[in-house]
């Protein structure tokens, strides 16, 4: 018989000649794979930048020590990544990119693996940008992640964490992956000068309401087939509610409230 040899054993040892690598468990190997697959295009490969978002997800200048433990960025991805479709991805999935980003932190080991049973007692710690002081980082990562709050306070506000990597309002806001949605409400669908919109949008002949804006972001391609804003929905009728509000606040030229 031939030596049977773990294909994720192999794979790591073929990867790289070292000797750390072949130390990973095969959830972060798997982690790592998913990465690369589902969020790379907005995190880059090394978490600091790509398409989607500026800010480093790991190590110096990330903000992931806000979920505080192995379960808080769990339940995160479970919320919000990836952003494009948190569905995308199973459970076991996301235990693995979680993985995954927390050894590249430095939260938990390469060979380790995290289950639900072990998670919530696994704590991030703030990056280390230069080496601190002993002792005295951590208790400011305490305090800082006991007044910080989670995620953004207003629940549109927090739903609107689902559009921003391709939309934008405010007095800066310019097109993007998608157009700007300043003004939406009472504007007409394919609109906005100088974005590319699909044929679908353009031929809709839709203004943006109430009804039709709940009827779109429910199911994008259900509401209007052929549109080129790949997102899966919402479906809580609740939370369209309070995004429709969030987006009311900005008027045509992105300033707040009247
Ligand atoms: C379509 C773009 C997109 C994809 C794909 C995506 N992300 Fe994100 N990610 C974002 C944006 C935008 C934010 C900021 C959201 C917010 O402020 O709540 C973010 C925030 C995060 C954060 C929190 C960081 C912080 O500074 O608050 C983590 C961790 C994260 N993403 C991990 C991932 C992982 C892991 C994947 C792959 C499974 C992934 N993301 C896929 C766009 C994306
Ligand atoms: C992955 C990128 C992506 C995400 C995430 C996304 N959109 Fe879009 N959105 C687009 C694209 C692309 C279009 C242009 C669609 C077309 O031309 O068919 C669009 C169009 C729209 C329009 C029509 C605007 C107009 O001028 O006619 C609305 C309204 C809209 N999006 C709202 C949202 C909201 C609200 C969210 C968050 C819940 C969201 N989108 C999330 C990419 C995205």
């Amino acid at each position: 018989m031939t030596k049977l040899i773990s294909v994720a054993a192999l794979a790591a040892a073929l990867a790289s000649p070292c000797a750390a690598a072949a130390q990973e468990s095969a959830q972060v190997a798997q982690g790592k794979a998913l990465y690369g697959q589902f969020c790379t295009q907005c995190h880059g490969a090394d978490g600091k930048r790509g398409e989607g978002y500026q800010t480093p997800i790991w190590g110096p200048g990330s903000l992931i020590a806000k979920f505080e433990t192995a379960q808080g960025l769990f339940e995160y991805h479970q919320m919000l990544m990836p952003f494009n479709d948190p569905s995308l991805m199973t459970d076991e999935q996301k235990w693995a990119v979680v993985a995954y980003v927390l050894a590249n932190h430095g939260a938990i080991k390469p060979a380790d693996t995290l289950s639900p049973a072990n998670a919530p007692s696994i704590a991030i710690k703030a990056p280390q940008a230069a080496a601190p002081a002993p002792g005295s980082a951590p208790a400011q990562t305490t305090v800082a992640a006991a007044t910080a709050p989670m995620l953004d306070n207003s629940a549109g506000e927090r739903s609107w964490a689902k559009c921003r990597a391709c939309h934008q309002v405010g007095p800066t806001a310019r097109n993007g992956v998608g157009p700007h949605l300043n003004g939406l409400f009472g504007r007409v669908a394919g609109s906005v000068e100088g974005y590319a919109y699909s044929p679908a949008n353009k031929a809709s002949g839709l203004s943006w309401d109430n009804a039709s804006f709940a009827r779109y972001i429910q199911d994008p391609r259900g509401a209007m087939p052929g549109t080129k804003m790949v997102f899966a929905g919402i479906k809580n009728e609740q939370e369209i509610r309070d995004l429709a509000a969030f987006l009311k606040q900005y008027a045509a030229d992105g300033k707040q409230g009247q």
